[in-house]
């Protein structure tokens, strides 16, 4: 599969190993000779060493490793910076960037804007993917609840460019309480912060300014989309074993369907192992003095899990026989160096 994709994207409800299974996917892949990026969003500390990212992001590209043929880069998005980061490439020049990232109301406005994180993820994405320095790109996406929120980013900007905002400076029509699609409570957040009569200098200024970047953040939002359903771009969605994770993959499978995009496989993470049933305890209590219902208890619960995990394995292979279902064991203690993550990577080609 990765011989053919030049982007991937690990999608998947919070916590179920998004941002592990994409470094070990990526590892791998540059294991395989390939020249990789992995592009991950709040990784956890240990990952984040793993990584070699740990510490303030400065919104550049580190070097992991370059053993072998390929070579293995990463890159940690921050909530706070990756909007800048975007800005910064969507301005016309310098100047103009500047001025839009030290107008107060652009700040106000950052970080109130819904999914500002997954549209300037998705911009990131394309830069890199564009720069072509890299064979394959593979991204890790926000914890949202929703992995649907991700794939609506290109739609959501093309609504806030289409909105308001735009329409005023188009039209020279009144300032209306609502811009850019953020309520009045927004405004008056931002007359607040700053002093007195500035804010209106400030907010015809950001406009203008912020009216270029926004015209450029609308045309890409137009290339995000092509570049997600063309076939350089598969997508992996990471889920737990249970019946309850199945079913909700088995609702974002049939979207991902109906837009056309290609699912490349589901990761069953943290896949609990076969136990068989508990043998008779009764010779053990012979050898040692344990309590034997306690040990009983354990194992069962053991044993529960290892079954609901290949249940759900089962249910999500008959309603989709024709997907690959790629299996990651949990792990005791959790993957944490890059060696882990290659392992486990490896176990997922597998
Ligand atoms: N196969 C595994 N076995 C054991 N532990 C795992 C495994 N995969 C991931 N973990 C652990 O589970 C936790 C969550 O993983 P991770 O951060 O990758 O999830 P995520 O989906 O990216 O979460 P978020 O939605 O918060 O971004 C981490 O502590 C990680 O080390
Ligand atoms: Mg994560």
């Amino acid at each position: 599969v990765y011989a053919q994709r030049s982007v991937v994207i690990c999608v998947g409800p919070g916590g179920v190993g998004k941002t592990t299974c994409a470094a070990a996917l990526a590892s791998t892949a540059a294991e395989q000779g390939r020249r990789v990026c992995v592009v991950t969003i709040d990784p956890s500390r240990r990952l984040a060493q793993a990584l070699g990212v740990d510490g303030a992001s400065d919104g550049s590209v580190v070097s992991v490793s370059t053993e072998g043929k390929g070579r293995l880069d990463a890159l940690v998005l921050e909530a706070a910076h990756v909007l800048d980061e975007v800005v910064r490439a969507c301005a016309k020049d310098e100047a103009s960037a500047r001025n839009v990232l030290q107008n107060p109301i652009y700040r106000v406005t950052a970080e109130r804007l819904g999914g500002a994180l997954e549209y300037a993820a998705m911009a990131r994405l394309q830069m890199l993917h564009a720069e072509g320095r890299y064979d394959l790109v593979v991204l890790d996406t926000p914890p949202t609840a929703n992995a649907l929120h991700f794939l609506e980013a290109p739609a959501r900007v093309r609504e806030l460019a289409d909105n308001q905002a735009a329409r005023l400076l188009a039209g020279g029509s009144k300032l209306s309480g609502k811009i850019l699609g953020l309520g009045v409570g927004v405004i008056v957040g931002a007359i607040q912060k700053i002093s007195g009569g500035a804010f209106f200098s400030d907010l015809a200024q950001f406009f203008r300014d912020f009216a270029e970047v926004i015209a450029e953040f609308q045309r890409r939002a137009g290339d995000f989309e092509e570049l997600m359903h063309s076939d350089e771009t598969g997508i992996v969605l990471t889920t737990s074993p249970t019946e309850f994770s199945v079913r909700e993959a088995a609702a974002f499978l049939e979207v991902l369907r109906e837009r056309g995009l290609n699912l490349d496989a589901v990761v069953l993470n943290r896949f609990d192992p076969s136990l068989p049933p508990a043998p008779d305890l009764t010779p053990l209590g012979a050898v040692v003095d344990v309590p034997l219902d306690r040990v009983g208890e354990v194992y069962a619960h053991a044993r529960a899990h290892g079954v609901r995990a290949a249940a759900a394995r089962e249910s999500l292979q008959a309603r989709f026989p024709e997907l690959p279902v790629w299996i990651a064991k949990r792990r005791d203690p959790p993957p944490e160096g890059l060696a882990d993550l290659r392992e486990l990577g490896r176990e997922l080609f597998g």
